[in-house]
């Protein structure tokens, strides 16, 4: 076995070195999480969050030689709407610099086709995507270690991956390949976005009708045939869809294809977001 390189990072109380790149929402909990199992130190570009993660986790000043590199990192959208998958690239270069043969598991959101092209561009031939499911109210329980969705690069990656996971106790459902596992991220949070997009036009038909939408609500979602599939549950609608992941990840589906059920969906929010405000301000 190759002796490890000392650091100044690692305990070295576990089998796995393990460092956390990106110590936000999701990759804090992460790090955490996993730093009872394992060796962890985390890296963040942002100083401030560096500091708030350094009181619970130990925190390096870069990308440091590593078994394990979990990518936490924020994705956005261009100016221009589309994918912007500039820190995901920038972290995994990177990664290839310092440790190639590591095993890379993204949970960031990504377009679809970004993580294959990262680990070809940069050499990485140990990648997955596991695709992170945060929920703010126990964001370890619905989150970390809740049912996570992994596809890899090739077997060996795979094999990584499982070990990897199965010691932080994160149940997996494993898919054929990188690009299902990034597309049924963005399907869920798309999905969501079309499902409150739907509640929210029935509460503006609703509005301008005189018709109490909660009641329409409660009635229609009486229906319920298990036997058949068939439930019919429609959603509160709300102060407009908020946050960053739906109205990202809607985006991120939209780049693939024209749909027009997609983009009304994003332009019926926009919609009942400034029917709301007339409402408010007592316009008609
Ligand atoms: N927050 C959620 O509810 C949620 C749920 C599921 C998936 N996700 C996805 O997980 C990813 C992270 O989301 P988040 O909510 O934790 O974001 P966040 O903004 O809270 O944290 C991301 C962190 O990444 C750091 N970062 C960005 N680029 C970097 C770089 N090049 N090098 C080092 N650090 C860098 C930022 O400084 C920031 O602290 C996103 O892709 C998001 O879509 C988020």
């Amino acid at each position: 076995m190759p002796e490890r390189p000392r650091s100044i990072y690692w305990r070295l109380k576990g089998e796995l070195r393990v460092q956390v790149i990106g110590l936000g929402t999701v990759g804090l909990p992460t790090a955490i999480h996993a730093s009872k199992f394992f060796d962890v130190v985390g890296y963040d570009k942002n100083p401030l969050v560096v500091k708030r993660a350094s009181e619970r986790i130990p925190v390096a000043h870069s990308i440091v030689e590593a078994d394990v590199y979990i990518v936490a990192v924020s994705t956005g959208l261009t100016p221009d709407g589309k994918p912007d998958m500039a820190s995901i690239f920038d972290v995994c270069e990177r990664i290839s610099s310092v440790r190639a043969d590591a095993l890379v598991s993204i949970e960031s959101t990504v377009s679809v086709g970004t993580c294959r092209a990262a680990a070809e561009k940069f050499g990485l031939n140990r990648l997955v995507h596991c695709p992170h499911r945060y929920w703010s109210g126990d964001p370890v329980k619905y989150g970390v270690v809740q049912t996570r969705v992994l596809g890899a690069l090739n077997e060996e990656s795979l094999r990584g991956a499982v070990r990897f996971y199965s010691r932080l106790g994160v149940p997996l459902h494993i898919v054929s390949s990188l690009e299902v596992a990034e597309i049924s991220k963005l399907a869920e949070n798309a999905h969501r976005f079309v499902e409150i997009a739907f509640a929210e036009s029935l509460a503006m038909v609703c509005g301008e009708y005189g018709i109490p939408f909660q009641e329409v609500r409660e009635a229609c979602n009486t229906l319920r045939r298990p036997e058949y599939n068939y439930q019919v549950n429609i959603l509160e609608a709300r102060d407009g869809i908020g946050g960053e992941c739906l109205p990202k990840d809607i985006r991120y589906l939209l780049s693939l294809l024209h749909s027009p059920l997609l983009r009304g969906a994003i332009d019926a929010d926009i919609l009942y977001k400034a029917w709301l405000r007339g409402r408010k301000s007592g316009l008609p």
